[in-house]
């Protein structure tokens, strides 16, 4: 028999369960198929069985005396949170910026005058192989310390089929030797590289022709991402690449509605994105396509909060149908942060979400927004051991006690990784 795992007694196990077909919408988000006083069976890293001990004992005897057994009385369980966009592998802090823009000046003002993405594209492409993939491993632990077991990553610091590919290739050993599941997008549509800004299309078909295919034909990601934003990817710019990313496989998504409302969400709708992130500024006919093309809405408040701009608007977007996922966007320049939990904090208080919903968004909606419902962002039977105990007595305190950490242990595969 293998190696089993039981967690037991927990005041709360929140499972998620009835949503690995289709995102959760509307008041499905609110479902949370909570176990009072309830245990997860684990047997060679998959989740064996969810409900009462008694239940548990009666039908897996055998696995449960040869299990290790960690006691969640007064806890709360949850599956491992999602992160489903970050831009993780990176060298470097932009604090100095975070002083200018205190100061009065913007995030795009600064990135036009050669910061902003160019200053990390520029450390990025200083930093050697050993020193990205140190710097990404930390946040990796830091992530899991804050409850997240798995990550998108985007390249997109690089702007040079070799300053991709060697991001891209940080992300792969990573997901090799770390314990984190990494799920990788190439984002070599980043920002166009500083010196060729005023003539773009050099670069939108190196991206196309170039960087595109290597990227497939190496497998290094699943999705393509490009930032359609005024003064950075026009819409029209940005349909091409996402379309030629589609011809090798690679699944659209797309930072859209970021700063201004530039046709981010229609185009996601068009091009079938599998999310349109960001989307501070989409409009209300980019929200109605999206919702009607089935377009998860990755939300990102940490960036609003950090730019100190508007809020997307989620509550529109939840009730008008779109299925809506959470994430830090973790990255130096517009949300510095690992802490999934904080961004739960806003998504209550500054987008109008409930509690249930920002559980929803970080669990098994992220998990479709990275295509990986099939095996993890639930408890259920045959999926990922992927769990968190959260040392809380019931969910609600998540998104109340603020800006706090309340991870207790985080199980990784059948296997705690901390706690
Ligand atoms: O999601 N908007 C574009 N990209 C990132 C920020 C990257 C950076 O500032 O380094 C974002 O906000
Ligand atoms: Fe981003």
């Amino acid at each position: 028999m293998g190696q089993s795992l039981l967690i037991k007694n927990a005041a709360q196990v929140v499972t998620m369960a009835g949503h690995s077909e289709q995102p959760a919408k509307r008041d499905e988000m609110q479902e949370l198929s909570i176990i009072e006083n309830g245990s997860v069976l684990m047997q060679d890293g998959q989740i064996k069985a969810v409900g009462k001990l008694a239940e548990l004992e009666q039908q897996y005897q055998e696995i449960i005396a040869g299990a290790e057994t960690i006691d969640a009385t007064g806890k709360t369980v949850t599956p491992g949170l999602i992160d489903p966009h970050t831009h993780l592998v990176h060298a470097g802090t932009r604090e100095n910026e975070y002083a200018m823009r205190l100061k009065g000046q913007s995030y795009m003002e600064i990135m036009n005058a050669g910061g902003g993405i160019h200053a990390t594209t520029r450390a990025t492409r200083e930093a050697d192989f050993d020193q990205l993939y140190d710097e990404s491993k930390q946040r990796l632990d830091t992530f899991f310390q804050y409850g997240v077991t798995t990550v998108e990553s985007k390249s997109g610091y690089g702007l040079s089929l070799g300053q991709e590919l060697k991001q891209l290739e940080v992300a792969v050993k990573l997901n090799q030797y770390h314990a984190m599941d990494i799920v990788s997008t190439f984002m070599g549509a980043h920002a166009v590289p500083i010196d060729e800004r005023d003539n773009p299309e050099p670069f939108v078909r190196r991206v196309i022709d170039e960087m595109i295919p290597e990227v497939a034909r190496r497998k290094l990601a699943k999705f393509n991402d490009v930032f359609c934003e005024r003064g950075v990817f026009t819409p029209d710019q940005s349909r091409r690449i996402l379309e030629a990313g589609r011809e090798y496989g690679l699944v659209p998504k797309i930072h859209a509605d970021e700063i201004e409302p530039y046709g981010g969400a229609e185009l996601a709708a068009e091009v079938s994105a599998i999310s349109a992130d960001h989307l501070l500024k989409a409009s209300d006919e980019g929200i109605r396509k999206m919702a009607e093309n089935d377009v998860m809405g990755v939300l990102l408040p940490g960036t609003a909060f950090f730019l100190m701009a508007e809020f997307a608007d989620a509550r529109k977007m939840i009730d008008g149908g779109v299925p809506v996922a959470l994430s830090t966007d973790a990255n130096p320049g517009s949300s510095p942060t690992l802490s999934l939990q904080f961004i739960m904090n806003l998504g209550c208080l500054k987008m109008g979400m409930t509690p249930e919903e920002v559980l929803a968004a970080t669990t098994i909606n992220a998990a479709h927004a990275i295509d990986c419902a099939d095996h993890i962002g639930s408890l259920e039977a045959g999926k990922q051991a992927d769990i968190v105990i959260f040392d809380i007595p019931n969910y609600l305190m998540l998104s109340y006690q603020y800006g706090m950490n309340h991870v207790d242990t985080v199980v990784k595969r059948g296997e705690p990784v901390v706690g």
